[in-house]
């Protein structure tokens, strides 16, 4: 009996991909000799100086271990515990960091429904009807996801909105940039068009899911947010100490347009996923593509079979809605050989 191979490489999640060649070249490249800890290093000078290029010269730069933690002690800078965070029903905040922005900024999260993870003014607006009574949390952040994990991308505009709505109610606008990159890429625009230039104040920009081993940054367009933010990181247990090994790969990532390849590349694969998918007849997609996630209803049936050769999630068991993601390293390869697999699951 001819035992079954599986692919090395799955749709569950851009966390899944290794390592892009040039950032580990850059991991090995500064594995070399001592320099000081905690970020008092060359390495680290040259990754903020391109964060600063990339996003405003007077842009604060803190680097983390991981994504959760980004938000968590960015929307603690924002805020205070009488406060509340808004985002939507599905953000990751709300969802997938097991209560840790409620735990760490003592804040409560004000969830909108929203099927394709996107807010908007209209949705805010009566939330806000009891601004300054003290029987009532007080909102002070808007905190949108960009990508969103549902694939959608705000436009600059629709950052823009928001922000505009918030500072004119003494709010301030979070984006999770976990995903950034594909927001940027899928665009077509620079980082600081859906940033700095669109009125964001707090910024947690990913790494991991564009081609890093790991390491975020927690960015400030305000330079009061960041006042005690070191202090904050410290206390947050994000203060890495080989900091160098963070650095070097942000400098890789940030230097010749690597971040944009890498997120251009997956979200094309997307688009090829997508439109494959699309010609299935059993199978119907749920969202606009128009990052590197790519949602569908496939029968439950077929979803168990897919699953036995790939690892996949399924995002809402009621519908038999499930999630697939490329990355920086999917190949048209890897598409061509799932979709045959799907081709043959439904015959
Ligand atoms: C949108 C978004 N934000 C934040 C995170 C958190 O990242 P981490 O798993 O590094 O804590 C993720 C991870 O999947 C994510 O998808």
């Amino acid at each position: 009996m001819t035992k079954q191979v599986k692919p090395s490489r799955s749709f569950a999640s851009d966390n899944n991909a290794g390592v892009h060649p040039a950032v580990m070249e850059a991991i090995v490249a500064a594995n070399d000799g001592h320099v000081i800890a905690y970020g008092d290093d060359p390495y680290t000078a040259r990754a903020v100086a391109l964060f600063r290029k990339h996003l405003g010269r007077d842009v604060e730069v803190y680097f983390v271990f991981g994504g959760t933690g980004a938000n968590v002690l960015g929307l603690k800078a924002g805020t205070e515990s009488h406060n509340a965070i808004i985002c939507a029903q599905t953000a990751h905040i709300n969802v997938d960091e097991c209560g840790a922005p409620e735990k760490f900024t003592g804040c409560k999260l004000l969830p909108i429904a929203s099927p394709d993870g996107k807010i908007n003014v209209d949705q805010i607006k009566p939330l806000l009807h009891e601004v300054g009574f003290e029987h009532h949390v007080q909102p002070r952040v808007i905190s949108v996801w960009q990508a969103t994990e549902m694939g959608t991308v705000y436009t600059p505009r629709e950052v823009k909105n928001l922000a505009k709505f918030a500072h004119d109610h003494d709010m301030l606008l979070h984006v999770d940039g976990a995903r950034i990159a594909n927001a940027a890429a899928s665009l077509n625009v620079k980082l600081k068009d859906i940033t700095k230039d669109a009125g964001v104040d707090i910024l947690s920009f990913g790494g991991a899911k564009n081609g890093m081993m790991y390491g975020e940054a927690v960015v400030f367009f305000k330079r009061n947010l960041a006042k005690n933010f070191k202090y904050t990181r410290k206390q947050g247990t994000h203060l890495p100490s080989k900091m160098r090994f963070i650095s070097a790969q942000f400098e890789a990532l940030l230097s010749n347009d690597l971040w944009r390849r890498n997120a251009e590349h997956a979200n094309r694969m997307a688009q090829v996923l997508a439109r494959e998918l699309a010609l299935v007849p059993q199978i119907t997609l749920t969202q606009k593509v128009e990052s590197n996630g790519v949602f569908a209803v496939v029968p439950k049936k077929y979803v168990s079979l897919l699953q036995k050769q790939y690892f996949f999630y399924v995002w809402n068991e009621e519908m038999s809605e499930v999630r697939f993601m490329t990355s920086f390293d999917t190949t048209e390869d890897d598409i061509a050989d799932f979709v045959a697999l799907v081709k043959k699951i439904v015959k």
